[in-house]
């Protein structure tokens, strides 16, 4: 059966963006027919990101719970943490291995922060961690372990995709044909949600709306959307409008025909802002409900992710072990 995996680093809190753009379809797909499903939390990438172990330690509970509440069955779908895989960071130092340090050095990423520190004078690499450089096999080694077919991905993330396919081939090279060549699969229809000020909804801009925000906060936020100053009575286009946008991300298609109608005959923002507000309230409330069970539940969504790994390692402790004796590390006369 072709295998799709993909990781969540946990750093944050999820959000409607990340909702609509990632946790849906990939909840949404682990339940078609023929597919075997590998989601896991990127807690080892979280570090390379975040020295906060507090921040690390809420993260991850924060992540599982909300995929958990979402819909995410942990029978159908193997449902892990990257940490309790031993065999990744041991894959990691045998990938780096046959990894060239140019190709490393081409990473979107890390040639970022080149090119940030170039801007402000500062020493090339000036903040620069060695696990941010090796970001991209470590990644590898989450694909390549478990012999993934197809990788669900954002954009960003295609560069880091093509480098494993390349560590593999080396790999592969080298050693005899052990690793499926993986491929990314980027989701053309998922919406990409535009946040609070009407850029892209991001972490990084300041301008998410959180996914399980108690009722009262959520409307506060919908309430700061910025709109433009029409009068009520106006025709809007719906096109152009964050409060409309984030409404389509969630309802039918005849809902949002509906909705388009109104704005064509005029809808006052504060009526819309409320409808809006009610709507999603409605959808979320439920697996809001589930999600803070699940939070003051801490031991149980740890035995869901432990069971998670067990079945998880039935495949990769074996793999490590064919792999190993591959590059000759093999009992000695055996
Ligand atoms: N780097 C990915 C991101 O930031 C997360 C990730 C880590 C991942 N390991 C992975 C995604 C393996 C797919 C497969 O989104």
């Amino acid at each position: 059966m072709e295998i799709t995996l993909t990781g969540i680093t946990t750093t944050g809190t999820p959000h409607l963006g990340n909702y609509v753009g990632a946790i849906r379809p990939a909840v949404r797909a682990s339940r078609e027919p023929g597919v075997e499903s590998f989601y896991f939390l990127a807690d080892y990438h979280a570090l390379i990101k975040c020295d906060e172990p507090r921040r690390i330690e809420r993260s991850r509970l924060e992540i599982a719970a909300t995929w958990l509440a979402c819909g995410l069955d942990p029978e159908r779908v193997t449902f892990y943490r990257q940490t309790d895989i031993p065999e990744i960071p041991e894959l990691t130092w045998l990938l780096t291995c046959v990894t060239a340090k140019g190709l490393m050095n081409r990473a979107h990423a890390y040639k970022a922060m080149l090119d940030k520190n170039a801007a402000t004078g500062a020493d090339p690499d000036s903040d620069v961690t060695a696990g941010l450089f090796m970001y991209p096999v470590l990644m590898a080694a989450d694909i390549l372990l478990f012999n993934a077919h197809q990788v669900p991905v954002g954009r960003d993330q295609i560069q880091h995709i093509e480098m494993a396919r390349d560590i593999a081939s080396s790999f592969n090279h080298l050693y005899g044909e052990h690793f499926v060549l993986p491929e990314a699969v980027v989701d053309e229809n998922a919406a990409v949600l535009v946040g609070l000020d009407g850029r892209k909804m991001s972490k990084s801009y300041g301008n998410t709306i959180p996914l399980f925000e108690p009722e009262k906060a959520l409307r506060k936020l919908i309430m700061r959307i910025k709109t433009n100053s029409l009068p009520p009575e106006a025709p809007k286009d719906p096109d152009t409008c964050t409060l409309f946008q984030i409404y389509q991300a969630f309802a039918t298609s005849e809902e949002s025909a509906a909705m388009r109608a109104r704005y064509a005959q005029g809808i006052g923002w504060g009526e819309m802002k409320q409808i809006l507000f009610e709507y999603l309230n409605s959808r979320l409330s439920e697996p809001r409900q589930r999600y803070r069970e699940l939070l003051e539940k801490p031991d149980y969504v740890e035995q869901v992710l432990k069971q998670g790994a067990a079945r998880a390692r039935e495949y990769s402790a074996p793999f490590l072990q064919e792999l190993r004796r591959a590059v000759g590390i093999r009992p000695l006369g055996g």
